[in-house]
């Protein structure tokens, strides 16, 4: 554990050196806008366009893991809404429940504005939402080209677990100040105990005087030194690790809330999500999952649904 959490004290003593040199740079660069209104130029786009921000469009979907062009695809950077984009739309479509048209609609382009966790919806080929379920190599128009597995938690990555000793420590750390301890420790600890109250682990503060723990809890914005950047306010709200790296961030740039008004975000909400990342869920189809990852402002999502429950006990072997 040493070694796997003393660089992350460096990287931020490291940030923390750059943010003060870069300061003057950063607050004229500072991205203004949603994230992701480059997509109110494509509404009702599709196969066969070319368009200005198709190209974004690419990266976006890329970016949650629908999309993986290879490396001779002549249209991996253009704007050219080309077939391999098409079939993405429509995995996506099809984990969102929405019609599997192909085109930008507009229940489609609603669904994609949504601010969201930054945590892809299929990783490696794997997803517990719909697109999940399918046949590897379905003909048709839902095949899907990232070679998928589309196995139910594929690698499994979870917490060494035996009924005897599954205890976790978590600590805060963040290279920019939004909420203070104060605030931010009751509503961690509620999160927390919400997934307690399903699995038999318990977790608890690490003590200022330990120097290894296993959570790693915190605010940071934009390029963060983990490969994935923040992307300023709106778009993704935070994201965290799967087991055991146990790595969980919030976005600074949002406007963060234990108790939200409709411009606010949750904070125990985004913590009750992104916990059951660190534990080793991945995303659900189900809107009223905690594990859904999509999110709006002044929402409040805090109980653990039954598909949650579900997908935890399953995972650490719980209900069989
Ligand atoms: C799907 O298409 C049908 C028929 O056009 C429409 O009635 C329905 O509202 C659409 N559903 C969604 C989620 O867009
Ligand atoms: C995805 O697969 C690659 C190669 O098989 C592996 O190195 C990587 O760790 C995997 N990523 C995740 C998130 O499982
Ligand atoms: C969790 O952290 C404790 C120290 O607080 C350490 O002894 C233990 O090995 C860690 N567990 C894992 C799975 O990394
Ligand atoms: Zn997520
Ligand atoms: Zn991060």
């Amino acid at each position: 554990m040493a070694l796997k959490n003393s660089p992350i004290l460096g990287l931020q003593s490291f940030l923390l050196l750059v943010v003060m040199f870069m300061l003057p740079s950063l607050l004229f660069t500072k991205p203004n806008g949603e994230p992701f209104s480059f997509l109110e130029n494509l509404q009702g786009s599709h196969q066969g366009q070319k368009l200005e921000g198709v190209c974004k469009l690419k990266r976006y979907l890329e970016k949650f893991g629908y999309l993986q062009y290879n490396d001779h695809s002549t249209h991996a950077n253009d704007e050219e809404f080309d077939d391999q984009l098409e079939s993405a739309v429509k995995v996506y479509q099809l984990n969102y429940g929405l019609n599997e048209t192909g085109t930008l609609d507009s229940r489609t382009m609603e669904m994609m504005l949504r601010p969201r966790c930054g945590v892809p919806d299929i990783i490696n080929g794997t997803t517990r939402m719909r697109s999940g379920k399918m046949k590897r190599h379905q003909p048709g128009p839902l095949s899907f080209h990232i070679a998928p597995q589309f196995a139910f938690f594929k690698r499994r990555q979870k917490w060494p677990y035996t009924l005897t000793k599954a205890s976790l420590t978590y600590r805060f750390r963040s290279s920019v100040e939004v909420i203070d301890l104060q605030t931010l420790r009751p509503v961690i600890a509620q999160a927390f105990a919400k997934w307690a109250f399903v699995i038999p682990f318990t977790f608890s503060e690490a003590q200022e005087s330990q120097t290894h723990w296993n959570i790693t809890i915190g605010f940071h914005k934009l390029d963060h030194g983990d490969r994935h950047a923040f992307d300023g306010p709106g778009g993704i709200l935070a994201h965290a690790f799967a087991p055991t790296i146990g790595w969980f961030h919030y976005d600074a740039d949002e406007n963060w809330s234990p108790n939200p008004n409709t411009n606010q975000i949750d904070l125990e909400s985004i913590a009750a999500h992104e916990i059951g990342h660190v534990l080793g869920l991945e995303h659900s189809a189900i809107p009223e999952a905690v594990m859904y990852g999509l999110f709006s402002a002044g929402e409040q999502k805090r109980e653990l649904h039954s598909d949650d429950i579900l997908g935890i006990r399953t995972l650490y072997g719980l209900d069989r």
